[in-house]
Formats: C-alpha cells, structure tokens, sequence
C-alpha cells in the first residue's frame, strides 16, 4: 500500500515538473520571472503588436526594428507608471507591471530584430511638405530638424526612437502627448520643437515618415 502510494506520488511530481517545463515556453504569465522575454512577446505582446512588431492597429505602435535601448527604456517607463499617456498607462501599465530586467532585455532584443514592413505610403505633396519639415526643420518658428536627433533616415538611436515606418495615427497621437503634458519622462526635448508645429505641419511630418522604408 505504502509504496503505491508513493510511486504514484513520484509519478505525479515528475508529471508536474514536465508540465511545468513544456509550459513554460508557451507561457503567457506575465507574474512569472521564469519564463522568458521572447516567449512573452509571442504569447502576450503578439495580441496588439503582432508577432513580428509590426502591428495592424495604427493606434499600436509597432516594434519591428526599433532601437532596442528605446524599448528598454519604455518598458520600464511603464513598469514605474513613470510613462502616464493615457492609452500607455490603460494598455501596458498591467502588462508590464511584473517584468524582470532581464525579460525587458530580451523583449526589447526580440522586437528590435524584427524586421520592419513597409507602411502606408502617403499623398506626394504631404510627403513632400513633411520631408522638408524632418530634414530642415522650421526655423522661423524655432522648431529644430527632426533629423538631427531621430537620424537622417528616421532610424533612432540609442534611446532616441526610430520614426521611419511608424504608425501615422499613433505618431500624432504622441505628438500632442508631447507637446502638451509631461507625461512622458523624457519627453522634454521633444515639447517645446513640437509647440511650433501647425496641426498640418503634424500630419505632413508624419505622413512622410510613416512611408520611409530604410535599406
Ligand atoms: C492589449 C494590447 C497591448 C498588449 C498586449 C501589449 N501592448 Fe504595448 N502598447 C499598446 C498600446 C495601445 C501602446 C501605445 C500606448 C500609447 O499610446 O502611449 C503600446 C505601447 C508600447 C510601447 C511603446 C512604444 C513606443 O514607440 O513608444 C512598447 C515598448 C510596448 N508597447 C511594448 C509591449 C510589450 C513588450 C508587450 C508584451 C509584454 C506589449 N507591449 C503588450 C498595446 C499593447
Ligand atoms: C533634441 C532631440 C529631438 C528632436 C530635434 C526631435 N525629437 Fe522626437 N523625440 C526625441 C526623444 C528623446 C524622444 C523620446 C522621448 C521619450 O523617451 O519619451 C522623441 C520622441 C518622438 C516621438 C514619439 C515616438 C514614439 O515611438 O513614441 C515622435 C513621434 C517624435 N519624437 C517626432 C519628432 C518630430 C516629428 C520631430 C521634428 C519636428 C522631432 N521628433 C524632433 C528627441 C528629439
């Protein structure tokens, strides 16, 4: 009797354990450090940012391909509610709210190495207008060129964000956000460059960038 039962013990320990593992890597709990930032950006973050990064939704960002210090620097943003947009605090305060460092690092190494598909390309002469703005600037309103920190071709770097290929809709979102609140931790440089841009100048300067496709 007593050895039955402990075989039968035994045996469901190990059941347990091998379950364990093979769950693991389909995980989608967020509470958990063991499972890994990879394994949660195809589980979890897929939902609204796709599996690749590059989400459907114009209101999602997309994530294919940008910088990966960028990413790091977010997520733990919005672990710290030091991120308080309104849609960043209602959709990813919860999600991020139990990640590890390292599973941000290996979130932010997932997406960054996506490659990034091309977006809408927009009507020529917005385009042209919004190119002029990226490059130049407006200097007459004191509005820096948007190049000179985001990159030549819109690729970021470091923990300035890449803009080439970015979601139109969430772009201008995010540029009222900026110029209006502070509710972006770093968003200080970009406020008062953002403060001279006509509603206009915004959908030219978005509508460019959301076309670029980089090499
Ligand atoms: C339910 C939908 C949803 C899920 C799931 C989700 N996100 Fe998000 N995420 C959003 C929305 C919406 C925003 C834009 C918030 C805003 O406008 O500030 C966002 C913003 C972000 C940003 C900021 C991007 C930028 O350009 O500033 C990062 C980084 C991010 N999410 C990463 C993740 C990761 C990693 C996961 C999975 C662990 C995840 N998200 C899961 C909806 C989601
Ligand atoms: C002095 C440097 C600087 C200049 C010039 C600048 N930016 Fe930025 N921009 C930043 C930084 C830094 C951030 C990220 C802020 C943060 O981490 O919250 C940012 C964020 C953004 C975002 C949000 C991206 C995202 O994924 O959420 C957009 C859109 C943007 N900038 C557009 C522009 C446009 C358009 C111009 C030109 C009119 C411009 N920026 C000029 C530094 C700059």
């Amino acid at each position: 009797m007593k050895t039955a039962l402990y075989t039968t013990l035994a045996l469901a320990t190990v059941t347990l354990v091998i379950g364990g593992c093979s769950n693991l890597e389909r995980s989608r709990d967020i509470g958990n450090p063991q499972v890994q930032g990879k394994t949660l950006a195809m589980q979890v973050c897929s939902n609204c940012h796709s599996m690749d990064g590059n989400s459907v939704n114009p209101n999602f960002p997309k994530l294919a391909g940008q910088q990966p210090d960028y990413l790091v620097a977010q997520l733990k943003y919005f672990r710290g509610h030091n991120r308080a947009d309104p849609e960043g605090s209602e959709y990813m305060w919860g999600i991020a709210r139990k990640l590890t460092d390292e599973q941000i690092s290996g979130l932010a190494a997932y997406f960054s190495e996506q490659k990034d598909a091309p977006n809408v390309a927009g009507d020529p002469a917005l385009v042209a207008t919004g190119k002029a703005i990226y490059e130049n600037g407006i200097p007459k309103e004191q509005v820096a060129a948007c190049a000179g920190c985001h990159g030549q071709a819109g690729k970021g770097s470091g923990t300035f964000p890449r803009l080439a290929g970015q979601h139109k809709d969430y772009m201008i979102k995010q540029l009222y956000v900026l110029s209006q609140t502070n509710q972006r931790p770093a968003g200080a440089m970009m406020t008062s460059l953002v403060h001279g841009l006509t509603p206009h100048d915004m959908v030219a300067v978005t509508t460019y960038l959301q076309g670029v496709v980089l090499q």
